[in-house]
This record gives C-alpha cells, sequence and structure tokens, in this order.
C-alpha cells in the first residue's frame, strides 16, 4: 500500500471477525447457510488480497466455541463449509506458499475434520509464506484456561515454581504461542465487541468496526480497514510521539 505522504504502516498480523453472514442472507430471504456459503467466497477473495498486498499474518475467525448453540443444520452446514475448504483450498494455499496453522479446541471435533486440520498444518508446516491460523471451535476464555490449567499441572507435579508464572509462560501455552499478537483485529457487520475472540493476544491491538457483511467483504474494504489502521498512532501504554520529553 502507498499512501500520499511518507511510508505507510503496513500491519504484520490482522485477525477478522467475519460476522453478519446471517444477516446478509436474511436480508436476501435466502436460508442462513447461503450467507456462510458467500462467506467462504469472501474468504478466499480478502486472503488472496492479504498476500498481494503483503500481510504477513491473517487469523480468521470461523467457528466460536459457542456457536455450538447454533441449530443443528447450521453447525453441521459450518462443518462442511471448512471440510470444503480445506479440501478444495489447501493445495492453493499450499502452491501460495501459506503455512496453515488452526486455533481452537479439537477434541470436541468429528474425526474426519481433525484429520483434515492435521492433514493442513502438516502438508504446510515449512511454508515461509503467509500464515493463516484459522480459529475453529476457538474460545479465548478457553483456551487462556487451558494455559493456566498446564501452568497448574506444573506446580502440582513439582517441576515449576509458582513465583516463575509470568506474561510470557503463560503466552507459550496458547494456540498463538510463538506467532506475534494482532497489529489489528477487524470485525464486520457493524457489531462491536471481541465475543472471546483473542482477548489476551488484543492487549494492543488496533480495534477496526466495518459496517459492511462479511458475505461482501473483499481488497476494497480490506484496504480500508489497513487505511483507518494506518492513522492510527500506537503507543503501548507510553506517550505519543508528540508529547515530547
Ligand atoms: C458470523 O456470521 C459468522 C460465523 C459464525 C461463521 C464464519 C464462517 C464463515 C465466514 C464461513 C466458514 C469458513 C470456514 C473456513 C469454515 P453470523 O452467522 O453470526 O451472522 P449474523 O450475525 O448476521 O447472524
Amino acid at each position: 500500500m502507498t499512501g500520499g505522504s511518507g511510508p505507510v504502516t503496513l500491519p504484520r498480523h490482522v485477525a477478522i471477525i467475519m460476522d453478519g453472514n446471517g444477516r446478509w442472507a436474511t436480508q436476501r430471504g435466502l436460508p442462513r447457510v447461503e450467507g456462510h456459503r458467500k462467506g467462504v467466497e469472501a474468504l478466499r477473495r480478502t486472503l488472496k488480497a492479504a498476500r498481494e498486498i503483503g500481510i504477513e499474518i491473517v487469523t480468521v475467525y470461523s467457528f466460536s466455541s459457542e456457536n455450538w448453540s447454533r441449530p443443528p443444520t447450521e453447525v453441521s452446514a459450518l462443518m462442511g463449509l471448512l471440510k470444503r475448504f480445506i479440501r478444495n483450498d489447501l493445495a492453493e494455499l499450499h502452491e501460495a506458499k501459506v503455512r496453515v496453522r488452526i486455533a481452537g479446541e479439537r477434541n470436541d471435533l468429528a474425526p474426519d475434520i481433525r484429520a483434515l486440520l492435521t492433514e493442513a498444518e502438516a502438508l504446510t508446516a515449512a511454508n515461509t509464506g503467509q500464515t493463516l491460523i484459522v480459529a475453529f471451535n476457538y474460545g479465548s476464555r478457553q483456551e487462556i484456561a487451558a494455559a493456566a490449567r498446564r501452568l497448574a499441572e506444573e506446580v502440582a507435579a513439582g517441576r515449576r515454581d509458582p513465583a516463575s508464572i509470568t506474561p510470557e509462560t503463560l503466552e507459550a501455552g496458547l494456540s498463538t504461542a510463538g506467532i506475534p499478537d494482532p497489529d489489528l483485529i477487524i470485525r464486520t457487520s457493524g457489531e462491536m465487541r471481541l465475543s472471546n475472540f483473542m482477548m489476551w493476544q488484543a492487549a494492543y491491538s488496533e480495534l477496526v468496526f466495518q459496517p459492511i457483511l462479511w458475505p461482501d467483504y473483499g481488497r476494497d474494504a480490506l484496504m480500508e480497514a489497513l487505511a483507518e489502521y494506518a492513522r492510527r498512532e500506537r503507543r503501548y501504554g507510553g506517550l505519543s510521539s508528540a508529547a515530547g520529553a
């Protein structure tokens, strides 16, 4: 991306809460599942644009731990879309040197889905292009609790001194271990909340909320979010650069 004046800041890691599929479908008198289907097309367009723009890491929230409470037909449609997305797009992602990682609880998923997720990670593990993190059956509170549980087990087994527990040791147990925090979190559809997404990792993320519904998303909307990000000044709890010494 280039701007009129001076260098433009591109985020390294963009995380997206893809919201509004249901409303997109309802507005058109279509079943909600049709919105999710169009949502996968929007995901493809957006990932392609993000690669072309040079975003190093993209995380997408595809299924939350709370989404199980939706009607069974919608849950199974989302499972089917994930399977189809991996089956149809894995070769292209691999070709584009994308490294795929999955964040979320796998034990509750059907064995064929678990196998596909493992295959996607294994096939692309050595790729050095963009990293794509698919958050599926993901919940941030669950993720933080699991990391805390692991540390507690180490303490109980006498392998860890509680005084050694720091933000860094907890972070090592998160599904995003080793991945820099998102610089920018985008949520579509006008909703303004994190909904149990990356709450630890979002400590200093810039949040951009866009009214567009996810099935309409693509390069133009992503460029708008990046332009908004470039206008923000990130301070990480420090002072503004204009505040002087
Ligand atoms: C939110 O829309 C979206 C989801 C719950 C699922 C997101 C899934 C996709 C974009 C497609 C699936 C992609 C993969 C890789 C499986 P909503 O249903 O909450 O919309 P609403 O708020 O308008 O009802």
